[in-house]
């Protein structure tokens, strides 16, 4: 059975099992404080990485936290319903995830000194990963061909949106957002040091010594997949069914060449080309 119940916001669909129109409307009428540190991200863009190198970062590489609290309460998405309770219980330094485009929260974070940290991914694995999630995740649709995935992915009509509405909406506060640290899967991916020390000096806490390689350590693919506070192993099979696929699938870069086929390819590209061509920012994959 599915749980593909969607609820329709601003034109967006979303997951209906987490979000109600109050969840969503709470997330649009936020009070950010400036001490905040906001992940944001299109789904399977890093976001549950970043969830763990802040929690890592924040706690100085002692991985006490994010090996005993699951990561949506230590880091809870502001749009789903569980996130004003969870916020209410939390003193000090909250860290917040939103997969919202830059638009439904633009007039909440106006003014907002609040850090906010953007990650973004290739789209073509994005796409690829999502796809595989779509086949576990009981509260998304049961995704036929990838090929027909495809073509809604690019056309937007996905959960959560458009990748290229999010990415450009995001990306377009570059020198607007008071505090904003952009970075990219394939970047983590490549040099994981060199980018968890951009995000923790970005996050005013540099980590010296063993706080870097603890926290290196503990965010590794291989230290995730074992983590049942990330890995969503604990998560009923009603909701996300393991025997359908992993949620730490493969953590790799450039997967898509193994599902892409030469068509799709030059159709992904024709319309990233015309989408991404007033993006203000490039990427590691262009
Ligand atoms: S979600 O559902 O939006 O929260 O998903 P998200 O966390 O954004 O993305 C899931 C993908 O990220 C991969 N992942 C990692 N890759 C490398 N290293 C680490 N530590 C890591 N943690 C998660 C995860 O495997 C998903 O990608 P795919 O390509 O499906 O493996």
């Amino acid at each position: 059975a599915r749980l593909d119940v969607t609820e329709t916001f601003h034109h967006i669909s979303f997951p209906g099992h987490i979000h109600t129109q109050d969840s969503l409307n709470y997330a649009l009428h936020f009070q950010f404080q400036d001490r905040d540190t906001v992940i944001a991200t299109y789904p399977k863009s890093g976001t549950t990485w970043m969830q763990e190198i802040v929690t890592l970062v924040k706690n100085r590489g002692d991985p006490q936290l994010s090996k005993t609290v699951p990561n949506w309460a230590r880091a809870p998405w502001l749009e789903q319903h569980y996130s004003a309770k969870v916020l209410e219980a939390t003193q000090g330094h909250r860290i917040l995830t939103t997969h919202l485009p830059y638009n439904l929260l633009a007039s909440a974070l106006q003014g907002s000194k609040a850090k906010v940290i953007y990650v973004a991914r290739n789209p073509k694995d994005v796409a690829v990963s999502y796809y595989h999630f779509h086949k576990m995740a009981k509260f998304l649709p049961e995704p036929n061909s990838f090929d027909e995935f495809l073509d809604s992915f690019l056309e937007g009509s996905v959960s959560y949106g458009s990748w290229f509405d999010h990415v450009k909406g995001w990306t377009s506060q570059a020198g607007v957002l008071a505090n904003v640290l952009y970075i990219s899967y394939e970047e983590m991916w490549l040099d994981l040091q060199g980018s968890m020390e951009r995000i923790s000096s970005f996050l005013q806490c540099p980590l010296v010594g063993e706080e870097l390689t603890n926290s290196l350590r503990h965010c590794s693919f291989s230290s995730m997949s074992d983590n049942a506070m990330v890995n969503y192993t604990q998560i009923p099979k009603e909701i996300m069914d393991h025997s359908k696929g992993k949620f730490m699938r493969k953590g790799i870069i450039g997967d898509w060449r193994n599902t892409f086929t030469e068509k799709q390819i030059g159709i992904f590209d024709t319309v990233y080309s015309y989408q991404m061509k007033d993006c203000p920012l490039t990427f590691m994959w262009e």
